[in-house]
């Protein structure tokens, strides 16, 4: 499957994960040895070919080698013996062993046994996963990395030392990895998941001893492109800074025999968790790894519900299923209990006593846990969130938006945020995706349409009602934006605009280098920096001479430049909502709201009541629970787990669109398809393009307008003669294999932390099973067969209906209909449906429509209307109904349309309804900014 074993050193996928790509090392080393295995009773000769063939093999992985802990070099250095002394079936039997254990991490469970030989050469009962008994003394397992100048026998010396100071009470167990530089910390740090410490000694020298062109140019590119000068990087601190930068999480520390205690003292030190005088308490600094450990382990919540089910609790609330004993007793109900196990019943309550906190007003430890995961994900604030990020984006924008503020909304949006707009009585001003026409979908919202609309409202003397700026980052399809420039340009036009980053889908995004710094508090930390920057503050100068320091330079030049904000006059206000649930290990509904904003503190009150109206007063407590879980195990394999679903994704790329029958008829859309060219301006293609290197996606995912995250495959079935619906309920129905998004033509995969090869082996040979299906039936159907296949791929790749843009809102739900922005009243025409003699429904196919859309009266939507697929709102309430939207609703062969009854037809506002309104609001009963005027009238 994977493509790592070959010889092309520079492939971008390789640089994703070093855990997957060692395994195909180690894989193809065993391949080797069993080839030199067979060949031993044949020609000498080509049995020495063989034995050199797999001495080269261990010499090339060897390299990579020093940054694990395990094999070691005394395993390593066994495996070399054997192989130059010819000891064929030794070899194999090491090279199996080592690469069974390094697959099944069985070796993290039998630490300390690695230098036995006989273990480690032993049999695969040992390598298999520990059994239950086992687990009750499991010791999670870690690589600790020891950045020293000193010589190598010392760290074997080292090594020994640490591990004497294991204690039975210790609650993990970890093994030391060295490195003798800065260049080959970093590239530990990339490349070994399973690391979760770093001790630094002063005066590492910078370059690698790994004397390797694939390593140096990896870690050039890495450093270049994260901006950190190597020649400045000599002390321990600098090089802490630039570990951080790879992997916040980490724990780092200091050992140092200079004047610790100023160090201590410095800025730069902060990211450093301990700072020791040399090794003077060995001891101390083993407890310091375990405690660091520790606080990213510790689930305060989960910790605690978990001790609370052991208790012998009588319960008088309601909530019976608590203890299951009407449920474990009963005649009739006891499967339930026999499937879900007693502790869910056990650790359920409906109290908020015994230490179980309240979700509503947290001050035990669903607080530290928000705390814990704020420190986490890089926010100031989070609040856990147990209906779901639907909620949580309503939740947000009840809290920041008061009627009549306007909110800049990408209308291609998940629908919480147009119910957002609804119930805050916002008015939402839509600014339009690019189409992606061919498969029916959008892409993101281009940043010039952004400004131009933020500058349309400066010039209606609007802008300071403008409030929020709304994104997908990323969307359903994977267009990640680049969330610092939008932010930044956005600023600089209006100072204190608040963004809302919608990462439903993105919140894993964190936990890799690559994409972190495009997700909304990856990029608020950078502006956070910038904004304080000198050198910043001059760039600024140099703009405000050239465009004004109030921007009065004409739009034409303000869309073209990159526009930066007056440091002093900006407010940095990030909100981020993430479906936990989507991407980590979090049940159902699971979600967070991330705050990073300065000024949350005039906001704070607000927000609760927002908490309030929307949360639960009887929120799941496993919910709870298992947000605080996710975040322990992000926090701690994260960075592991992220980078395998990420190469995974680019596996399954790769596999698809070169396989020589399934690529006939299936492709995977890459970024090139996805983002048109004048968004990639960094010249990047697709991460599968010949001479793609890790370079060029660095360089793209830092400059580019929109980069495409990998995990979202688009699989284009239409080819395939397959509709998008059509081929996901074949998936379903026939090969057990299900996802949620289609499009006319296309199937969205997913990949993420739960996935294996094997799931990714699994979808490849049904992708080959269905392409010979259709061969089949193409060569025994004959020409007819053929020609209806042809027809078919042509209705369902080019026979695509356009994507209607948003119209407008109709002018009694506008305040000025003559305004160069869009902004509606949205509300007011929401809750005009809710009487019945205020609408009437006219069906789609009936002339009446056509009528009226050439010569009026216009129609007005009284509702959403949003078809599956595409999934976004074709009509808003308050929407003028145009033929482009007729036309597209005509053409739609979905079957699940929300806010559409076809019996019924089209639910629209009555023409001598949306007039009365009209005469309210020019009788001056509707006031600029007091759009709620307007509601009242609604129910007149
Ligand atoms: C972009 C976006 N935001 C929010 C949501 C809602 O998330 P949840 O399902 O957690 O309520 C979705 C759901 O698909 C989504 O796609």
């Amino acid at each position: 499957m994977s493509t790592v074993a070959k010889s092309q050193p520079t492939r971008v996928d390789q640089f994703f994960t070093g855990t997957e790509a060692r395994h195909d090392r180690w894989r193809s080393l065993l391949q080797r040895a069993r080839v030199w295995e067979s060949s031993i009773t044949q020609d000498k000769s080509e049995a020495e070919t063989s034995r050199a063939t797999v001495a080269k093999a261990l010499s090339d992985l060897a390299q990579w080698e020093d940054f694990y802990a395990y094999p070691g070099p005394r395993l390593l250095g066994l495996l070399k013996d054997r192989i130059s002394s010819g000891d064929v079936v030794g070899s194999v039997r090491l090279a199996r062993s080592i690469s069974t254990a390094i697959l099944t991490h069985s070796y993290r469970a039998n630490v300390g046994d690695w230098d036995n030989e006989e273990d480690a050469v032993g049999n695969l009962a040992n390598r298999l996963p520990i059994s239950a008994e086992q687990k009750v003394t499991h010791r999670p397992y870690f690589e600790v990395l020891f950045v020293s100048p000193a010589r190598q026998s010392m760290w074997i010396d080292l090594g020994t030392e640490l591990r004497k100071l294991r204690r039975p009470q210790d609650k993990f167990v970890y093994e030391s990895v060295f490195a003798g530089s800065f260049e080959d910390a970093v590239l530990a740090v990339i490349l070994n998941g399973s690391l979760q410490a770093v001790v630094i000694y002063d005066d590492v020298p910078f370059a690698s001893m790994h004397n390797s062109p694939v390593l140096r140019e990896f870690l050039t590119t890495y450093l270049n492109a994260s901006g950190i000068d190597p020649k400045t990087l000599q002390q321990g601190l600098t090089l802490a800074q630039a570990l951080k930068l790879i992997r916040p999480e980490l724990d780092m520390y200091l050992l140092s025999d200079r004047e610790v205690e100023k160090a201590a003292g410095s800025t730069a030190a902060a990211c450093v968790r301990r700072i020791f005088y040399q090794v003077e308490e060995p001891l101390e600094l083993h407890l310091s790894i375990l405690d660091g450990i520790s606080d990213r382990y510790s689930t305060p919540y989960f910790d605690n519900l978990q001790k609370y089910a052991q208790r012998p609790i009588g319960t008088f609330h309601a909530l019976p299923i608590a203890r299951g004993k009407s449920i474990f007793k009963s005649n009739w109900i006891r499967d339930m209990g026999d499937f879900y196990g007693l502790n869910l019943f056990l650790a359920e309550s409906s109290a908020t006593t015994g230490g179980l906190d309240s979700l509503l007003e947290p001050t035990g430890n669903i607080k530290v846990a928000q705390d814990y995961a704020a420190r986490a994900f890089g926010a100031d604030h989070v609040f856990f969130v147990t209906n779901g990020t639907s909620t949580s984006n309503k939740m947000v924008e009840q809290a920041l938006l008061a009627p009549g503020d306007i909110m800049l909304v990408d209308r291609n949006c998940h629908k919480s945020h147009h119910y957002g707009a609804v119930l805050s009585g916002a008015l939402p001003l839509y600014v339009e995706a690019y189409p992606l026409t061919q498969y029916s979908m959008y892409g993101a919202v281009p940043l010039r349409t952004i400004k131009k609309a933020l500058l349309d409202l400066k010039a209606e003397g609007k802008l300071d009602r403008a409030r929020m700026v709304v994104l997908t980052n990323c969307t359903f399809d994977g267009h990640i934006y680049n969330v610092e420039r939008v932010m930044e340009e956005c600023l600089a036009i209006k100072p204190d605009l608040i963004f809302l980053w919608d990462e439903a889908w993105f919140g894993f995004a964190r936990w890799t280098p690559f994409y972190r710094r495009r997700t909304a508090m990856g990029a608020a930390e950078i502006l956070e920096k910038k904004f304080q920057d000198p050198a910043y503050r001059a760039a600024y100068a140099e703009q405000a001479k050239k465009l004004g320091s109030d921007l009065d330079a004409s739009d034409k030049r303000l869309l073209e430049t990159r526009l930066i904000p007056n440091p002093d006059k900006v407010r940095l206000r990030v909100y981020q909502t993430n479906s936990t649930h989507k991407s980590m290990s979090c049940l159902r509904q699971g979600s967070m709201v991330l705050v990073k904003d300065q000024d949350y503190h005039t906001v704070e009150e607000q927000f609760h009541e927002a908490v309030f109206t929307h949360a639960s007063t009887s929120p799941n407590l496993q919910i709870i629970a298992s947000i605080d879980v996710a975040r322990r195990q992000m926090e701690l394999e994260g960075y592991e787990l992220v980078n395998r679903a990420i190469q995974l994704a680019l596996d399954l790329r790769h596999e698809v669109n070169t396989h020589p029958l399934v690529s006939k008829y299936f492709r995977i859309l890459g970024a090139d398809s996805l983002i048109p060219t004048e968004f990639r301006n960094s010249g990047f293609v697709d991460y599968l393009m010949p001479g793609t290197n890790w370079a060029s996606v660095v360089k793209a995912l830092r400059e580019d307008e929109f980069a495409l995250d990998v995990t979202r495959l688009t699989l284009v079935c239409g080819s395939a003669g397959f509709d998008g619906t059509q081929f996901k309920g074949l998936l379903a129905a026939d090969y057990d294999i299900q996802l949620n998004k289609t499009s006319r033509n296309s199937v969205l995969l997913q990949t993420n932390i739960n996935n294996t090869r094997s799931d990714i082996a699994h979808l490849m040979k049904v992708l080959v099973e269905i392409s010979q299906k259709i061969e089949k039936r193409l060569a025994q159907g004959g020409k007819a067969e053929q020609e209806t296949f042809t027809a078919r791929v042509k209705s369902l790749t080019h026979d695509v209906p356009d994507l209607p843009n948003f119209s407008c809102f109709h002018s009694s739900f506008r305040e000025d209909a003559s305004s160069r922005t869009s902004e509606g009243d949205m509300r007011t025409a929401f809750f005009g449906a809710y009487r019945e003699e205020q609408c009437e429904h006219v069906k789609l196919s009936s002339p009446e429509i056509d009528k009226r859309v050439k010569t009026g009266p216009e129609l007005v939507s009284a509702n959403f209307v949003i078809p599956y697929p595409p999934g976004f709102p074709i009509m808003v309430p308050g929407q003028v109904i145009n033929a482009e939207t007729i036309e597209f609703m005509r053409k739609l062969d979905v079957k699940e349309i929300h806010g559409y009854n076809a019996t019924l037809g089209l639910k629209l506002l009555k023409a001598s309804f949306v007039e009365t309104l009209k005469k309210g609001s020019t009788n001056g009963k509707a006031k600029k900014g007091k759009t709620e005027t307007k509601h009242d009238l609604a129910h007149a």
